[in-house]
């Protein structure tokens, strides 16, 4: 199935190397890549524009809904405002199904997209899926390395821990698309491979399933 435009969905909790992972696999694919995670920062950011909660389900829709693609390059996406705004919103169902049409148009003529429900509702029929997770401590260690190196007030690293592990739990047991892997995804466990490691690994992976 040459002709097939190559779609590689990846999805997994905060840390595992997944972000970085989807990045450089687009490269060597030559297809676009999309990290939805900014996609749910971004509808949190317009929410509290608008001077509204982000679990008011109605103004997270509308505001989801309002998106314009500008609205993922802006500046203020990362950081622990817009970390507990994106996850409010990513709770609420109309988000979910207001973004659903522009992921899978993005990714019509292949692309690698990355997130938490990818494999599983945003595009199921994707032909390669790749879970990646890696241990709780690794991934809060990871964390913190990426705090320390940013600059900067640092929460000690029993919090960062702590408040991923409640992130984890927020993300596998809401009841709008929860945190799994889908029954065909291959797992990646990235708890003992540096990024080119995790990039041989998925390459691997990649070949096996389209039987290249
Ligand atoms: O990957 P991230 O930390 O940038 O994601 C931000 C929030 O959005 C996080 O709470 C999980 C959520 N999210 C989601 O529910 N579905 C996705 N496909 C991507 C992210």
């Amino acid at each position: 199935p040459a002709e097939r435009p190559l779609t590689v969905a990846i999805d997994g909790p905060a840390a595992s190397g997944k972000g970085t992972l989807a990045k450089r696999l687009a490269v060597v694919l030559g297809v676009p890549h999309l990290d939805t995670g900014l996609l749910y920062r971004a509808v949190g950011r317009r929410v509290l524009d608008a001077g509204a909660d982000p679990a008011d389900a109605a103004a997270a829709t509308d505001a989801a809904v309002a998106l314009v693609p500008e609205d993922l390059s802006r500046a203020d996406l990362r950081g622990p405002v817009a970390d507990a705004a994106a996850a409010k919103v990513a709770s609420v169902p109309g988000v979910r199904a207001a973004l659903l049409d522009f992921q899978r148009r993005f990714a019509q003529g292949g692309a690698v997209l990355d997130g938490r429900d990818i494999g599983t509702v945003v595009l199921p029929d994707a032909p390669v899926k790749l879970f990646v997770t890696a241990g709780l401590d690794v991934r809060a260690q990871r964390r913190y390395q990426e705090l320390v190196s940013r600059g900067g007030a640092v929460p000690d690293f029993e919090t960062i821990r702590a408040e991923m592990a409640a992130r984890d739990e927020a993300d596998r047991t809401r009841t709008a698309a929860p945190l799994r892997p889908a029954e065909d995804a291959a797992i990646l466990d990235t708890s003992d491979l540096d990024a080119d490691g995790a990039l041989a690994r998925a390459e691997a992976i990649i070949r096996w399933k389209l039987g290249v």
